[in-house]
């Protein structure tokens, strides 16, 4: 595996494989990799001749009071893990190639931002949507891997590349789990072993979804009601939303059918956790 910091060499090394008809899969992160990072790397693998792993920390989506200067980093954990997936491309730009003093654009994209996160966090988008197309025209993938557990990422993203014509395929991986059924995520590391227990406040609300799905339950409002209870039965829970949604546009639903999404946001002592449940899938853990 090699390691890449300079935006140009980054893509030179991409217009050497394009030109030799070799194509390249993307996955965008923000490092601190986890099994689930691994999954959308191996996924990727699959999809493409060439991997590419883009590491950034990316200032412009978190809020003056999120978690920027916390969120964890390690690149040296990080190379070896991403060495061992056999990744072809560590591409790691530094903050001031990504933005220049003079960076005066955004890439934002309407309406399914929103809601959702995109109501709980102004801003957010428009700052994964602007790094996303910097990493895209940077990188030129065929192929950009996202996982699911940030559903309203995938489906912004994906509007996106529709909405500006790139030839690229937005492909999103199944959540990966814990062995508990905590959602993969590196906010995970913020959790002391109370709290990580009482997160498991989501993945039993995912479960008592599929149940209430599989029993023909079709009452969003209902399901809503009781899902709030299964969280706040905890008690150093809050909630940030929990909302059932159309998986294509986003807006709500009053009546549950297999197009709907349950999408949870919940705060466990100071870390926000999300998690989703597409009617009619699995809840099984897999990794
Ligand atoms: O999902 C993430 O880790 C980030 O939002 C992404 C897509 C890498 C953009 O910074």
């Amino acid at each position: 595996m090699q390691t890449i910091h300079p935006l140009a060499d980054m893509t030179r090394w991409s217009n050497e494989v394009i030109a030799s008809g070799s194509t390249i899969a993307l996955v965008p992160t923000m490092g601190y990799f986890h099994e689930g990072h691994l999954s959308l790397m191996r996924l990727a693998k699959c999809l493409a001749d060439r991997v590419v792993v883009s590491l950034f920390v990316n200032s412009l989506q978190f809020g003056p009071s999120e978690d920027l200067s916390r969120y964890p980093r390690d690149l040296a954990r990080d190379s070896r893990m991403a060495a061992d997936e056999k990744v072809d491309i560590l591409f790691v730009p530094t903050e001031t190639e990504i933005y220049a003093l003079d960076f005066n654009t955004r890439v934002s994209v309407c309406s399914i931002t929103d809601t959702l996160c995109g109501k709980q966090r102004p801003g957010h988008f428009e700052g994964v949507t602007t790094v996303v197309a910097k990493l895209f025209n940077i990188v030129k993938p065929h192929i950009a891997v996202f996982g699911q557990k940030d559903f309203q990422q995938l489906s912004v993203i994906s509007k996106m590349t529709r909405d500006l014509n790139w030839d690229i395929e937005i492909v999103g991986h199944p959540i990966v789990r814990a062995e508990d059924g905590l959602a993969m995520s590196s906010r995970n590391t913020y959790l002391s072993s109370e709290e990580r227990e009482q997160s498991l406040c989501l993945y039993k609300s995912v479960q008592h979804a599929k149940t209430r799905f599989d029993n023909g339950f079709t009452d969003a409002e209902l399901l809503k009601s009781e899902i709030r209870d299964i969280i706040l039965a905890n008690s150093g829970v809050s909630v940030d939303y929990i909302s059932v949604v159309d998986k294509d546009n986003l807006s709500d639903k009053e009546v549950i059918d297999s197009n709907s999404v349950l999408a949870l946001a919940v705060i466990v002592g100071q870390t926000r956790l999300i998690d989703n449940y597409f009617m009619g899938s699995d809840t099984e853990i897999s990794k």
